[in-house]
């Protein structure tokens, strides 16, 4: 018999990815999601790359009663992925109410909703905002916390501080936390991958967007930064590496591997970028000149942040293996045939 997972936020970028690996490793996949920023076009884009399509349900939330209910429905689930959340930076900026209610209002009654049901294990879609401004590099799980700048990052350390708090205080119930470092790329199909509404916050959609057309420059954010170039460094992780992260998680909570009721790894590849060279390495894989010019620094950006990555090699036994360039042209591909679908 097929393990059923329950995926809030399935339709969503990473959120597909994680479904289309998980139905690829036999797992029955149930998808809750609002669709306020995914198509349901996705559902059938993953039938197209599986050969299986996902129960979907089109559901806020928010509505804890309506969330109970789809909960009791499918309380042979074994586990919850939760990617349900707002996720643009400078949005939370300016609207903090609604990003607070959304990402945590989605967290505590999907959590109230699995105690209900009995549906013990829980993975969460973390970020390495939690990190603030680190003062020791590469970053270990161990590095401590700061409060985000954004509300966004916040809502994700405060959903963090529930899940400690909710381990700690329900017997049987387990979760694992994954620290996003940059996710970027998309499916090798070319069917799935990143879809920003409006002007993209990220750095890798708004090149491809300005590679194709649709922006006129890129605007990078300062050249002053204590770095080789002056420009930030992250670290770049494929889509489908990530996914697979989630596969391992899940699996790590059902055959009860787990050394703690709340566990938390970073996913990164341990590997910094600088902006200069993912424009760089644009420019030689797709063989073109981007437009682009330096101005000021973006509030709120850190220098420098790239994952240790040991613990999730040891404990998930999970390690990325794309290279940037696998990263850049998958998401340069994605892009192109989503322009061509579109004209
Ligand atoms: N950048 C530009 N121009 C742009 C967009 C980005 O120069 O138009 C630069 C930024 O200044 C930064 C780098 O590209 O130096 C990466 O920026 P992104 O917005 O792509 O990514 P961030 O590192 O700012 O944010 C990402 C996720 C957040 C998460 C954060 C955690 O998008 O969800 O990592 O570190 F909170």
């Amino acid at each position: 018999m097929k393990h059923k997972v329950i995926v809030t936020g399935g339709c969503g970028y990473i959120g597909s990815h994680t479904v289309v690996e998980l139905i690829e490793n036999n797992y029955e996949v149930v998808i809750l999601d609002d669709l306020s920023n995914s198509s349901i076009e996705t559902i059938g884009r993953i039938e197209k790359i599986t050969g299986v399509k996902p129960i979907f349900i089109n559901i806020d939330l928010k509505e804890e009663a309506k969330v109970n209910a789809v909960f009791k429905e499918h309380k042979d689930a074994l586990a919850v992925i939760n990617f349900a959340a707002y996720k643009a930076v400078g949005e939370s900026v300016n609207k903090p109410i609604m990003y607070y209610k959304n990402n945590l209002y989605a967290l505590l009654n999907t959590l109230s909703a699995q105690l209900e049901n009995g549906i013990n294990g829980f993975i969460f879609s973390s970020s390495a905002t939690v990190y603030g401004t680190p003062n020791k590099l590469p970053i270990t799980e161990k590095n401590e916390t700061q409060r985000p700048f954004s509300p966004y990052g916040n809502t994700k350390k405060i959903a963090e501080e529930i899940l400690d708090d909710f381990t700690k205080a329900t017997e049987n119930f387990t979760a694992i936390s994954l620290r996003y470092f940059n996710p970027i790329g998309a499916h090798e199909s070319g069917l799935i991958g990143e879809l920003p509404s409006g002007i993209p916050n990220n750095l890798m959609p708004y090149i491809t967007q300005t590679a194709v057309g649709i922006r006129e420059k890129l605007m990078v954010y300062g050249n002053d930064y204590p770095t080789k170039d002056g420009t930030p460094i992250r670290d770049y992780i494929h889509v489908v590496d990530l996914a697979k992260a989630h596969v391992l998680a899940v699996e790590r909570i059902l055959n009860k591997k787990q050394e703690e009721n709340f566990e938390i790894f970073n996913l990164g590849t341990g590997k910094g970028f600088s902006v200069l060279d993912v424009i760089n390495s644009f420019e030689e894989v797709t063989n073109s000149k981007l437009n682009y010019e330096i101005t000021e620094r973006r509030p709120g950006d850190v220098p420098e942040l790239y994952a240790a990555t040991d613990l999730a090699k040891e404990k998930l036994g999970w390690s990325a293996n794309k290279t940037l360039n696998e990263m850049i042209s998958s998401s340069w591909e994605w892009e192109q045939k989503l322009r061509a679908k579109l004209q």
